[in-house]
């Protein structure tokens, strides 16, 4: 056992492509939940009218999603006890291909998240969708306020308030004042001389001046400002910042491009397109470039394994699994509850990156091992008790690094120099 370490290097680098291969996300394949808000207090009987009107105000929505301004709203019924008032707002950015897609999947899968509720916001990574039996057009709502912050913490947190005390208040002015139709934008500040902050605010457009205003700044006042990354969902409102694009840097005919070795993330560039057979240039494009980081991870890859595996020696991995090195990484299938409890059940802060298929938690098991837990996205047609859950028992400081697209420029020092040794 003790001459593992020595094994590791040339199977390892193997294990580590394929492994990488399957995390890199080609082409985003769903919508990822960000948060939901069911106000359980008000409910509707599933005969009820109400419950009719729902369901034409969902159909009306999804088939109005390919609106231009990214927002649409309706109301279905008219006798006012029964009636549905609806809405869905896309990030600004987003084609309209994209916002459909987001609209429509929010609009399936509403329902079903929150039985019953009359009053339900639902927030997507780049749409939100509301329906509510009181209406809601025009009027500024920052009740049921989701946070979501990063679990990491930026090196020099003085420097990031700094930024984001200039960078959030800016973009939240410029989204307010912005006629375009949107209430939107985007902006990029430096962090340091390697690293940006890309910040974004909106508005859902019937708001007032003011009450934009007032969202927003309630909103940028709430960001976790000592994370790499927050953001921060009102009904009417959205603020976030990360230290990785996540919103179409060409959009905004602004500043310069991002740092060439990080390309940004493929949720933003390549919209999704289910069910769609033809594949084109920009996915082509993305599966390449995709390719070429995964090579240059695995790489990274194996700096950090060899270079963890002088520090330390995997008996308690070798002992749960057996086998040779490559089944050390291979996938294993656990119950739910189980990893629900290693994984905080899934929650947001547990996350540590986006899988192919799925995003990928954090977790730890009873026995102390720290693990990667792959979730399957629900577009695999499974029901939320029914999701196929992977454990990738492996080295998490290795797991990281598929979040180094999206985050860590710092983290590749030590890589660099460990390459220019291979
Ligand atoms: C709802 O409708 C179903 C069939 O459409 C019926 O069996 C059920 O009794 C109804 N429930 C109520 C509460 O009316
Ligand atoms: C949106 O799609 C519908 C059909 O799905 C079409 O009738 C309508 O013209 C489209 N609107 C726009 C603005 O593209
Ligand atoms: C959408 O909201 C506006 C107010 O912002 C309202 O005048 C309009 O009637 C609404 N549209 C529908 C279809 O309800
Ligand atoms: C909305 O539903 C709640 C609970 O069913 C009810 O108390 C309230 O009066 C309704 N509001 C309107 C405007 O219909
Ligand atoms: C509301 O109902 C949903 C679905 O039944 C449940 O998941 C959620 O925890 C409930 N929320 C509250 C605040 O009770
Ligand atoms: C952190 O940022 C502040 C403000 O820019 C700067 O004065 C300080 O030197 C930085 N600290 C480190 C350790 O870089
Ligand atoms: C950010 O840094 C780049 C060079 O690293 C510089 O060209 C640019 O002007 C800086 N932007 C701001 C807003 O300071
Ligand atoms: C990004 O925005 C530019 C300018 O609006 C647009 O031409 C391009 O198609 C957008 N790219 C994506 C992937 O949405
Ligand atoms: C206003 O929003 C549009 C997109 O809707 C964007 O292209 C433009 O740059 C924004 N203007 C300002 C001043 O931010």
């Amino acid at each position: 056992m003790n001459n593992l370490p020595h094994k590791i290097p040339r199977k390892a680098l193997f294990a580590f492509t394929i492994l990488l291969l399957t995390f890199i996300p080609i082409i985003k394949a769903d919508q990822y939940l960000a948060g939901i808000d069911c106000q359980n207090a008000t409910t509707y009987d599933p005969n009820s009218t109400y419950s009719t009107n729902l369901q034409t105000l969902l159909s009306v929505l999804s088939s109005n999603s390919n609106a231009s301004n990214g927002l649409y709203n309706f109301t279905a019924g008219s006798s006012p006890p029964d009636v549905a008032y609806g809405l869905f707002l896309c990030q600004g950015d987003l084609t309209a291909a994209a916002c459909q897609d987001c609209v429509n999947w929010a609009s399936t899968n509403i329902v079903a998240r929150c039985p019953r509720s009359k009053r339900v916001t639902i927030w997507y990574d780049y749409c939100l969708l509301r329906y509510s039996n009181v209406s809601m057009f025009s009027v500024v709502d920052t009740k049921g306020e989701i946070i979501l912050a990063s679990t990491y913490d930026v090196s020099n947190a003085t420097r990031l308030s700094e930024v984001l005390g200039q960078v959030m208040y800016d973009v939240a002015d410029r989204a307010l004042s912005n006629h375009s139709g949107k209430k939107f934008a985007t902006e990029e500040a430096n962090y340091s001389a390697l690293q940006k902050v890309y910040s974004l605010a909106q508005c859902t457009p019937d708001l007032s001046y003011s009450d934009c205003n007032g969202c927003l700044r309630r909103a940028v006042s709430r960001l976790k400002n000592t994370r790499i990354g927050s953001r921060v969902l009102y009904p009417s409102c959205y603020v976030r910042f990360e230290m990785a694009p996540f919103y179409n840097i060409s959009f905004d005919a602004a500043p310069p491009p991002p740092s060439p070795v990080l390309p940004s993330p493929p949720s933003t560039t390549t919209p999704s397109s289910p069910g769609n057979g033809r594949i084109s240039p920009q996915v082509i494009i993305a599966i390449a470039v995709s390719i070429g980081v995964a090579v240059m991870l695995s790489m990274a890859g194996f700096c950090l394994l060899t270079r963890r595996a002088k520090k330390k020696k995997y008996n308690s991995l070798r002992e749960d699994i057996g086998g040779d090195d490559i089944s050390a990484v291979q996938s294993l299938q656990y119950d739910l509850g189980t990893l629900q409890a290693a994984t905080n059940n899934f929650s947001y802060d547990n996350k540590i990156g986006q899988g192919g298929y799925g995003p990928v938690y954090k977790g730890l098991l009873p026995n102390g091992q720290e693990v990667a837990v792959k979730r399957l996205s629900e577009t695999s047609g499974q029901g939320a008790l029914e999701f196929k859950n992977e454990v990738i028992l492996a080295w998490l400081g290795s797991l990281e690094l598929i979040k180094l697209r999206q985050i860590q420029v710092e983290l590749l020092e030590p890589l660099v120099t460990c390459l220019q040794n291979i």
